[in-house]
Parts: structure tokens; sequence; C-alpha cells
């Protein structure tokens, strides 16, 4: 199927501009969603074997997952959750709606399996999301809602701002990322430090700490961090018991073709796999297992998802991989899993 998409799908998708492809493929999910016969058809093409992880408290069927990005108005995950995935990360939602960044903004780079966004937290709101949310859910794999900041937010108000986006979806996910770590919002970046993370995460702290229901939390980080940087971000997330996301995409232009260079916004996909993994690993020696890791960047096949898994990651995420290899990714890392004889890890 796979080889389907390849030849055919991603052809006539790649003849379109890639937010209009993006967007057409959302409302056509959203379409086959509401048949009870398509969903059906489409959980039978992604069958595979299950490679169950309990992680951060939850179950999982397997350890790929959805990365944040592609559902940010969490219209589509009861569609998504038939392709095989062992969870879904939807958003980045903020507080109020935004439209985000002028188009384009939205870039394929083919020839090196790697895209280019500057979409800047496009969304409709923390309050939209939740409505679709309580109309989708629940499924049968758990559900991540990473959560931003609106653009017109300062950092100092950045704390407010993300609570309460926090307090509307909470009765929603099975857990929550933090996300500070968009090129495209500007000084987002910022939050990594110390004193300011601090102030961002611990009124979230308090707030769930009130709720009948204890949920995990992570930090989606920045691939871009100096040593020192990641060090003092994942010390805090250890110290508050967040795990942590690494990576978002990056503002390096390593590997990339001439004509790509001066183009602003996060890179993904292959050019980022490196850098991914780099940071990947320094994590989960930093973290050293005392909180959950979730390796995303570059994952586009099965030997660039056990790679993460080996270097410590306890799930993994895909994004880019998607656009370039089809929804039948999922199924193809699993069926690797499967002939390697993988044998998941729990914590
Ligand atoms: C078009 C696009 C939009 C994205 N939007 C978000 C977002 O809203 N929030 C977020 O945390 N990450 C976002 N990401 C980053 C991905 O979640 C992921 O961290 C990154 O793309 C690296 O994974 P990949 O190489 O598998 O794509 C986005 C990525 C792409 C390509």
């Amino acid at each position: 199927m796979g080889f389907l998409y390849r030849k055919l799908v991603r052809r006539l998708l790649f003849g379109f501009n890639p937010e209009l492809a993006h967007n057409a493929a959302i409302r056509s999910a959203g379409v086959l969603q509401s048949f009870k016969l398509a969903n059906l058809i489409t959980e039978l093409l992604s069958k595979a074997k299950d490679f169950p992880v309990s992680v951060a408290g939850l179950k999982f069927k397997n350890p790929v997952g959805l990365a944040a990005g592609f559902d940010k108005d969490c219209e589509v995950p009861k569609f998504l959750s038939r392709l095989g995935f062992g969870f879904l990360e939807l958003g980045t939602v903020t507080l109020r709606p935004q439209n985000g960044n002028p188009k384009p903004r939205l870039f394929r780079i083919s020839e090196k399996k790697a895209l280019i966004n500057r979409m800047g937290f496009n969304n409709a709101g923390a309050y939209q999301a939740a409505r679709s949310l309580e109309r989708l859910l629940p499924l049968d794999i758990p559900v991540g809602i990473n959560i931003g900041k609106n653009a017109d937010c300062s950092l100092a108000l950045a704390p407010k701002n993300y609570l309460e986006a926090l307090k509307i979806l909470y009765p929603y996910g099975d857990y929550f990322a933090v996300n500070i770590s968009s090129p495209n919002t500007l000084q987002l970046r910022e939050l990594h430090q110390k004193e300011k993370l601090e102030s961002l995460l611990d009124p979230m702290l308090d707030f769930a700490s009130g709720q009948k229901i204890k949920k995990p939390f992570f930090i989606k980080i920045s691939p871009d961090l100096e040593a020192s940087e990641l060090e003092s971000a994942v010390s805090t997330a250890v110290s508050r018991g967040f795990g942590l996301i690494a990576s978002n995409t990056t503002t390096r232009r390593d590997g990339l073709p001439q004509r790509w260079q001066n183009h602003e916004g996060g890179l993904s996909g292959a050019l980022l796999k490196k850098l991914a993994d780099q940071i990947l690993k320094k994590t989960a020696m930093l973290a050293a297992g005392r909180v959950p890791i979730i390796g995303v960047g570059g994952v586009c096949d099965g030997p660039s998802a056990i790679k993460k898994l080996r270097l410590g990651a306890d799930l993994v995420q895909v994004y880019s991989g998607l656009i370039y290899e089809g929804p039948f990714l999922v199924k193809e890392i699993l069926e690797y899993m499967d002939k390697i004889g993988y044998r998941g890890g729990a914590r």
C-alpha cells in the first residue's frame, strides 16, 4: 500500500501547493471518519502487530505516534486513530483563535524529503478544539494535546495564556505537551530559560494537582539549544516530573540546497534527523530514566524509528515522514519492528 501511495497519490498531492494538499487531506479524513465502513476498511488496511508499552502511566498498543501540527484543530482524530498509530498528539492549540503567518508558509524540499514551515500556530482556539473533541472522543488510543502561546501575548503573560488553554482542554487530553520550541512564534524559545520555564510550568502543575484525574505533562524542546540550555531545561522538567519531547523543527540549514537556505521557518524531515537524534541522545542521558521521553524528527521508516527507541526514547512520533511515505508508514514501521524481533520496553 505504501508503494501505491508513493507511485500514485503522492504524485497527485505534490501537484498542489503543500498547505492546500494538507487541508484537502484533513477534509477528506473528516468525511471518511463519519462513515463506519470507511473507518473499518482503513483499520483493516493499516493492521499490524501490537508492541504494547506503558509510558507515563498510559498504555500504548505501540510506540509510534503522530506528531503535533498535523491536526491542529483536533478535527480528525477518529480517522487518524485507524491508521495504526499508538497515540496521537493534536494541536498546537492556543487559547484564542489566530490566523498564523501569511501564506505561503509551508514548503516541500522533495529532493531531500524535508519540509520548511512557518505556519505560526494557525488554529481555531481552545474552545473550538474542545467542541471538536467533545464530539469525537473517546478513542481506543491515548490522545495528547499540544498547547502553545498566542502570538499577540507577551512572554510575561504567557503562563496565564497557556494555563487558560490547559483549563479548557484538560478534560480531553490523556497527556499534555507544552510547546516552547516552535521557531515561528517570536520569542517563544526564550521559555526554555530556567526562570521563565518555572513560571510557565508551576501554575499548570498547581492546576493539575487540584484535578481528580492526574495527567502526564511533557515539554517539547528545540533541537537548537546549546548544551547549557538543554541541561537547564531537562533539569527543570525532571524536577517537576514533566516528560520531554525531543524535538521540534530546526532553524539550522545543514544539508539544505542553496535555493532554500534563506527560506524562514522550521526545517523537518530527513534533514532534521541527525540533529534530532543528537538532542534526543543528550536529553535521554541527562534525564537518566527519571521522566519519559518522546523522540521526534526525521522518522521515515523502521530503522529510523528503532534508532530513536535505542537512543532512549520511550515513544516516537512522525510528521514529515507521513507526507513523503504516506499513511501506511506506521504499518511499515511496525512490520519492520516485527521483522527484527523488536521487544518494547516499559517504564
Ligand atoms: C507543517 C508542520 C506544522 C507543524 N506544527 C507544529 C505545531 O503546531 N506544534 C508542534 O509542537 N510541532 C509542530 N510541528 C513539528 C512536528 O511536530 C515535529 O516536531 C517536527 O516536524 C519534526 O518531526 P518530523 O521530522 O517527523 O516532521 C510541525 C511540523 C510541520 C512540518
